[in-house]
């Protein structure tokens, strides 16, 4: 599939976007400083799927994290600032993300994987 491009400028502190690329569902979010603070805050060696913030997003880019949108679970949809952790919560059978998309309880097995995306300018992703 073609790569997408997306750009951030409308998109609002605190609002996720969603988008397609190859068919599949893609979350671009634009954290808060709380969300950023509260992903960077995390003892990584607690989590089932340990991994640090930093690894997650871009360098110098840390308020847009951006991650497949379907649950690692079985691939529902899950909800936006929703469950413990204000990331996500998936409907189906309660798994729970947090604002770095990381699994922190519920069935799902891994983190909300991060597609391959770049930076073309401060305002402007595109992903593929
Ligand atoms: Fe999300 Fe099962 S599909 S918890």
């Amino acid at each position: 599939g073609a790569p997408v491009e997306v750009d951030l400028g409308p998109i609002a502190e605190g609002q996720i976007v969603k988008v397609f690329w190859r068919g599949k569902l893609i979350f671009v979010r634009h954290r808060t400083a709380e969300e950023i603070k509260a992903a960077q805050d995390v003892n990584v060696a607690t989590l089932r799927d340990p991994q640090p913030d930093s690894a997650r997003v871009k360098p110098d880019h840390a308020q847009w994290l951006i991650v497949y949108g379907n649950c690692t679970h079985l691939g529902c949809v899950p909800l936006g600032q929703q469950g413990e952790y204000h990331g996500w919560f998936c409907p189906c059978h309660g798994s729970v993300f947090d604002t770095s998309g990381r699994v922190r309880g519920g069935p799902a097995p891994i983190n909300l994987p991060i597609p391959p995306y770049t930076f073309t300018s401060d305002t402007k992703i595109v992903i593929g």
